[in-house]
């Protein structure tokens, strides 16, 4: 119980996240708001609006045209890519870090979780069943955000860990809670509690590997496991953990992904974890 307690009180290592991303959630989930809430939310935040302005202006966009204005960037670049910069601002410097008890080197995370959640997004756009495409696009981004807050302890438990993976067929997960009484996801969705994240952003970030069987006939979650999925086929800023998770094949047939279709989706993962590469160039140049 005290290893638990532990491992919950360094959330604290984590860069707080910003007000500005709980608003952005509640803007972007009521279809009642206008893209001037966002506008002005955005400019609200001197910091964040230099950020976005000068990331616009960056190479990565290829724009011909200087954008000079929050609103000038939304006519430019349009809602998804705008909100997509104003996440990656300000939950970034977290993912960005080395997860050295996971093997992984700065950016890896980071690129990981960003080619995921645009493979998730764009999965969601094309199969429209009313999904709110914002919400998927950012748990699926913070998904692995409790391997920030773990990585040391899983560092220090490794072998134990991949014992019970080896030896005892346990999914990656599930032998971090055997080993340090908690796994990296329910540690996530601890961390979207205490950021007010809401309940549903909570559920999917806690879930993403869908091990609990109640919740493999949640279609959002499906969506962000068969991203995540897809993404270890790429063997791509996974880390340690690589292929020790379960492969559910009926989230496969829900979703009806056959079986080129999954080449498609590792095709277009691989694509979006290039542009991902690119902009992490942008951002720190
Ligand atoms: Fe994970």
């Amino acid at each position: 119980m005290k290893n638990i307690d532990a491992i919950i009180n360094r959330i604290e290592v984590l860069k707080p996240i910003s007000p500005v991303v709980n608003r952005l959630m509640e803007i972007v989930g009521n279809p009642g708001s206008s893209t001037r809430d966002l506008v002005e939310l955005v400019e609200c935040d001197s910091a964040l609006t230099a950020n976005l302005l000068r990331l616009c202006n960056s190479t990565y966009y290829g724009l011909t045209v200087h954008v000079n204005s929050v609103h000038h960037a939304l006519t430019l670049l349009g809602m998804n890519r705008l909100v997509e910069l104003i996440l990656l601002r300000s939950t970034g410097e977290n993912l960005l870090r080395a997860q050295k008890g996971y093997g992984l080197k700065p950016g890896e995370l980071w690129k990981h979780s960003v080619a995921s959640a645009r493979l998730a997004r764009s999965f969601a756009e094309k199969n429209n069943r009313g999904f709110d495409v914002f919400l998927i696009y950012t748990a699926c981004l913070l998904k692995d955000i409790g391997k920030v807050v773990i990585e040391e302890n899983v560092g220090r438990s490794l072998a134990k860990i991949r014992h019970l993976v080896r030896k005892k067929e346990y999914s990656f997960d599930q032998a971090e809670e055997a080993v340090l009484g908690i796994d990296h996801a329910r540690l996530g969705g601890l961390i979207a509690e205490r950021w007010h994240f809401s309940p549903k952003m909570a559920f999917l970030i806690r879930n993403h590997h869908l091990t609990d069987p109640s919740t493999r006939s949640d279609v959002e979650s499906g969506i962000i496991y068969l991203a995540d999925t897809v993404s270890r086929m790429v063997l791509a800023g996974i880390g340690a953990d690589n292929l020790a998770y379960k492969v559910y094949e009926e989230i496969f047939l829900n979703l009806n992904v056959s079986a080129p279709d999954l080449v498609d989706l590792t095709s277009a993962f691989q694509v979006h974890l290039h542009l991902a590469d690119r902009l992490l160039h942008s951002m720190q140049s």
